[in-house]
């Protein structure tokens, strides 16, 4: 074994480890990025679009929560953000790339960035009636039943 085949081998197997565990470190801009194409883009895809009649748009659509009582926790409560495989922190930024990505400034002014200590007490008030509750946020914020019923 010469000594560049040697660094090969050592670095292969002492440093990758370390890089796979650095996913699962708070939080890089790209690692965040990465989590929600792994862990939301499959349902809602990666320009936030959804899937029609099964999966909400984000893009766009999510700022209409926001300024309604329990609009900004609802987005969080949601099952695909609660019960996902992210850490509280993890999931935080993620939602707050989602702010950042499908508000417009004017939507997300004033909101406080989500924090890990808001997505442990969303996980910790499982929300049982989704579409319920989805519905009387949306009618809360202006949205006429007409165009939620064709909202996904
Ligand atoms: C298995 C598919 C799926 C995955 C994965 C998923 N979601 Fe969702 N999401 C949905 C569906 C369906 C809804 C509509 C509410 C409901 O029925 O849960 C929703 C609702 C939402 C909402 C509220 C928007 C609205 O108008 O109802 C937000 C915000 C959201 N998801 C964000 C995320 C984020 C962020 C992730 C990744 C951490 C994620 N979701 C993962 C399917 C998914």
């Amino acid at each position: 074994m010469d000594v560049r085949h040697a660094i090969a081998v050592l670095l292969s197997t002492t440093l990758l480890p370390v890089a796979g565990h650095a996913l699962e470190r708070p939080e890089s801009a790209t690692n965040v990025a990465q989590n929600y194409v792994l862990f939301c883009g499959g349902c809602h895809g990666d320009a936030g679009r959804g899937v029609p009649h099964k999966v909400p748009a984000l893009a766009g659509k999510i700022g209409r929560y926001l300024h309604v009582d329990g609009g900004r926790e609802f987005l969080i409560r949601v099952p695909g953000v609660a019960n996902s495989q992210l850490s509280d922190a993890a999931a935080a930024a993620v939602m707050n790339l989602c702010l950042e990505k499908f508000t417009a400034p004017a939507e997300r002014a004033g909101i406080a960035p989500y924090t890990a200590a808001d997505i442990a007490a969303a996980r910790r008030q499982p929300m049982l009636e989704v579409e319920r509750v989805r519905h009387a946020l949306l009618a809360q914020a202006g949205v006429g039943d007409a165009e939620i019923a064709v909202d996904y």
